[in-house]
């Protein structure tokens, strides 16, 4: 059984000059500079960063690579170097809420929200698969933020990320209108190599874990089923709604205050209230999510990586069953590598497609990632696209 190829992300110096290159023969000129931004996977903690959750995300190698050039006007220009045609050109004057429309709304979007009187010129070129969960939008804005934030001397520590991730996420919620939580524009601005970031959505601050998974013997396998998943459809929204009535019917500020100790009292709370059985569930996913998180980061802390895969299953077991937002195409991933011998697997990201994540032992990642593709076959499923997740650095300039 041979193993399948994986999704490599290109060398970084490389890449680079390929997106200088289409920089040039779009503009005829040498670009100001090169930068990009990863995507991530999510080790934990999901679908609670809109409810004052934790999470545990870690970048990915795959990054989105901006080439750019300021100007002295109001105007944006932006090339794609995967879709001839793909192009943008408009004013800032022109973006605001729902426009531009598609693509350029997570490029334009962000001098926007940063408040930024002068466009640019920009060629983006993306090596996180679009669509896949993976956050390829959260990378393209942020490669733009980094960029523009960088030309402008604004301050690129922890504390200017933290600023800049956020009108990252002013811009996909207003302009784009996708009402998406914090976690992907945090992880793609303020990971680090070789660990993974607890991110309190409470107060957005970070704390930086080690994620030694080579060390440990073990590597993590993402597999992007290739089903289509959208955050601005209303599936993400619905659960969003969801978590704020429950939260408003419990009093509390969002589900975080709910401490797990007394989470069969706030259920139990829930009863009579319209929809209680649904609320119930939505509500059991995210305390218990969040405790998941804490104790993921406990067991990180420690060194004790391969403990982690229980959690993995337990918060796979909740999104799926509670919190409804797996997908077929996920529970084959997850249960085929459960029984390929993989300590934990999980969907990762929003979900409905998209993809999962699995903690395998290194030397058997070809076995898992070849039963996955053949039990994908086997229900006559799109093939699926394999990638390691190795903890990669957050978004920076590159020349
Ligand atoms: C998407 C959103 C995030 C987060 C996850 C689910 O990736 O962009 O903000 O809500 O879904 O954890």
């Amino acid at each position: 059984m041979s193993a399948p190829a994986f999704f490599e992300a290109p060398a970084r110096a490389e890449a680079a000059e390929a997106v200088a290159d289409a920089y040039r023969d779009a503009f005829g000129e040498t670009p100001e500079g090169v930068w990009s931004a990863p995507g991530r996977v999510n080790l934990i903690g999901e679908h609670v960063d809109y409810t004052g959750g934790l999470c545990l995300p870690l970048a990915l190698p795959h990054r989105t690579f901006v080439a750019l050039s300021p100007r002295h006007d109001d105007v944006v220009r932006v090339r794609s170097a995967q879709e001839a045609g793909a192009d943008w050109e408009g004013s800032l004057a022109e973006v605001g809420a729902g426009s531009p429309e598609g693509w350029a709304a997570y490029v334009a979007g962000v001098p926007w929200a940063m408040g930024h009187e002068h466009g640019f010129d920009a060629v983006v070129d993306g090596h996180v698969p679009l669509g896949s969960g993976l956050s390829s939008s959260a990378a393209l804005e942020c490669a733009v933020a980094i960029a523009l934030a960088d030309l402008a001397g604004l301050p690129t520590d922890d504390a200017g990320r933290a600023e800049l991730a956020g009108a990252c996420v002013q811009a996909e919620n207003v302009v784009a209108g996708a009402n998406t939580g914090g976690m992907d524009q945090a992880a793609s601005l303020r990971c680090r190599e070789g660990g993974a970031i607890l991110l309190d959505t409470r107060d957005d601050s970070v704390t930086h874990l080690p994620l030694d998974l080579a060390g440990a013997g073990l590597a993590l396998l993402v597999v992007d089923t290739r089903a289509a998943h959208s955050h601005s459809g209303g599936e993400y929204g619905a659960r969003r709604a969801d978590v704020e009535r429950a939260a408003r019917a419990l009093g509390v500020p969002d589900l975080r205050a709910v401490d797990p100790a007394d989470l069969d009292e706030a259920l139990a709370r829930l009863a009579g209230q319209p929809g209680a059985e649904v609320l119930t569930r939505r509500v059991r996913h995210a305390v218990t999510e969040i405790d998941r998180v804490a104790r993921t980061a406990q067991l990180l802390r420690a060194g004790r990586v391969r403990e982690v895969g229980a959690l993995m299953d337990a918060s796979h077991e909740s999104l799926r069953h509670d919190y409804e937002v797996s997908a077929r195409e996920l529970d084959l991933v997850v249960d085929t590598a459960r029984a390929a011998g993989a300590l934990g697997a999980r969907m990762t990201g929003g979900g409905f497609g998209g993809s999962a994540i699995a903690l395998v032992e290194r030397d058997a990642t070809g076995e898992v990632a070849a039963a996955v593709r053949d039990a994908f076959a086997r229900e006559r499923l799109r093939a699926p696209q394999f990638l390691a997740a190795l903890p990669s650095r957050g978004a920076g300039r590159d020349a």
